[in-house]
C-alpha cells in the first residue's frame, strides 16, 4: 500500500541524471548541431572553422541558436578590428611596393566602413530586423574578397591572405547563422 520506494528512488536518480546530461551536453550540442546545418547549406564554411570560433566565446556554452547569431557577429566585429590594426600598422612601414600600398590603403577603408557597418547589424540583429541584418552581413562577406582582388590584380601575395580567409569565413558563418535563426523565429 506504502509507494514502492525502489521506483521513487529509481525515478529521483533518472531525473538527476537527465539534469546533469543536460548541464554538461546540452549545449555541446547546440554548437555541433548548428555547425553541422551551416556547413551543409553554406560550403564555404568548415565545420571545424565553425565549431573552434564558436567555442572561443564561453557564453556559447550556454546559448541558443539566437545568441549564437549574435556572438558570431560580435566575433567577425572582433576579428575585423584587429585586422584594421595589423594593416594600419603595416602601413607604416618605410620601404615597401607603392602597389602593396595603394591596396593596403584600399583594404582599409573597406574595413573601417565593415566596422561601422557591423555596428549597424548588432543594433539591426537586436531589433530584430533579420532583413537589415543580412544585408548589412553580405556587405562584410564582400569587403574580404574585395580586398584580396586588389592583390590579385598584379599576381601580388597578399599580406592579408590568412586574414582576409578568416574573416570571409567569419562573415559567411554569421549569415548563415542569422539566416537560420530568422527562418526559425517567424
Ligand atoms: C561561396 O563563396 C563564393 C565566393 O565568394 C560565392 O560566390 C558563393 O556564393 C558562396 N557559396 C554560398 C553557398 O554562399
Ligand atoms: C579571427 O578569427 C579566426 C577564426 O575564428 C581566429 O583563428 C583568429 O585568431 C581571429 N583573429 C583575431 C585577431 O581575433
Ligand atoms: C545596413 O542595412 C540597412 C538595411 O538595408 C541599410 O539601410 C544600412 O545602410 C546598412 N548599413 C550599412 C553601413 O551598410
Amino acid at each position: 500500500m506504502s509507494p514502492c520506494p525502489s521506483v521513487s528512488l529509481f525515478l529521483i536518480f533518472f531525473l538527476t541524471s537527465l539534469q546533469a546530461a543536460s548541464a554538461d551536453g546540452g549545449n555541446t550540442n547546440i554548437i555541433d548541431e548548428t555547425c553541422k546545418k551551416c556547413t551543409q547549406e553554406d560550403p564555404n564554411i568548415s565545420y571545424r572553422f565553425c565549431v573552434a570560433s564558436l567555442e572561443s566565446n564561453p557564453d556559447s556554452h550556454h546559448t541558443d541558436l539566437g545568441g549564437l547569431g549574435l556572438i558570431s557577429i560580435k566575433l567577425l566585429r572582433h576579428n575585423m578590428t584587429h585586422t584594421r590594426s595589423y594593416t594600419k600598422k603595416l602601413l607604416k612601414s618605410k620601404k615597401m611596393d607603392p602597389f602593396i600600398k595603394a591596396c593596403l590603403q584600399d583594404c582599409l577603408e573597406l574595413y573601417s566602413d565593415a566596422v561601422s557597418t557591423l555596428k549597424e547589424a548588432i543594433r539591426a540583429y537586436k531589433d530584430e530586423k533579420y532583413d537589415d541584418t543580412k544585408i548589412n552581413l553580405s556587405s562584410v562577406i564582400d569587403a574580404s574578397t574585395t580586398c584580396e582582388d586588389g592583390f590579385a590584380e598584379k599576381d601580388m601575395a597578399s599580406p592579408l591572405a590568412v586574414r582576409n580567409k578568416d574573416a570571409f569565413q567569419l562573415s559567411a558563418l554569421a549569415l548563415s547563422i542569422v539566416t537560420m535563426y530568422s527562418r526559425s523565429s517567424y
